[in-house]
């Protein structure tokens, strides 16, 4: 029923990813979509697709990681596209909150993957991070290459950037953050999402919802942050979770497919 539509399960911090696993499904969460952040961790994802049902995986070099994308690397993320249970490129996009950072380095090898995901038919999951001036004028330039549509991981800005998003028929997807107690501008943004564009995820291993804040996150968590944006919503848990897994399969095409 719930869905992680962003998360690391490749992560080292993941000890025993069977109990991840079978703890994640006993709390309803039937679909998590393994983030890769580099080909090495986006073949992780992809053996963890093959091994357990529930897990999907996503292609893409993260910006953090856009000093390694060179032909090899990008070679083999094209490749890993191709797998009937890699639903995205991801995830990719703008860091520049890590330092140090190219910005070159990262928008080049942002645009050249928005570029994969358009020639491998295939939505976008983008991070960004103190970068939303650069992000938007990008991705304005670039509409073309979103044609299979794509989702804000994580959001964390403001009304106006969400409302910019949306023109550019992206989703935006809440992560923990919504639940923190000081979340009042991100409230603002969760009431002006319209639900059939708005997506669920964890991010984990970090960035757990409240009130685990601090402990190992994990995708069993996404049903916290389902109910806090029902509620912010007015509107019962189990059907904005439907909702968001429709919206999910709607951007997500491949997660139909596979079954
Ligand atoms: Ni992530």
């Amino acid at each position: 029923m719930y869905v992680d539509t962003h998360c690391h399960l490749h992560d080292q911090k993941f000890e025993d990813l069977n109990a991840v696993v079978e703890e994640y499904s006993k709390s309803g969460v039937s679909v998590a979509i393994d983030m890769g952040c580099c080909a090495k961790t986006s073949k992780i994802g992809k053996d963890l697709a093959e091994k357990f049902s529930s897990v999907y995986f996503a292609s893409g070099c993260h910006p953090s990681d856009s000093n390694g994308f060179d032909d090899n690397e990008r070679q083999e993320i094209i490749d890993l596209a191709d797998h009937p249970k890699c639903v995205a490129i991801g995830e990719i996009g703008l860091d520049y909150y890590w330092e140090p950072y190219d910005k070159e380095k990262q928008i080049q090898c942002f645009i050249d993957q928005l570029s994969i995901a358009k020639y491998k038919k295939l939505p976008v999951s983008i991070h960004s991070r103190n970068a939303t001036e650069d992000m938007l004028k990008i991705l304005k330039v670039n509409k073309d290459k979103l044609v299979y549509g794509g989702v804000l991981h994580c959001f964390s800005g403001s009304v106006e950037t969400a409302n910019e998003l949306l023109k550019l028929g992206l989703y935006i997807s809440f992560a923990g953050p919504l639940t923190f107690k000081n979340a009042n501008r991100l409230l603002d943004v969760a009431k002006f999402v319209p639900e059939d564009r708005c997506l669920t995820e964890t991010d984990s291993p970090y960035l757990a919802p409240h009130p685990l804040r601090g402990t190992l996150n994990t995708p069993k968590n996404v049903p916290i942050i389902t109910a806090t944006l029902a509620s912010i919503k007015g509107k019962d848990t189990l059907e904005v979770a439907k909702i968001i897994k429709t919206n999910a399969e709607n951007l997500f095409t491949k997660l139909i497919k596979a079954k």
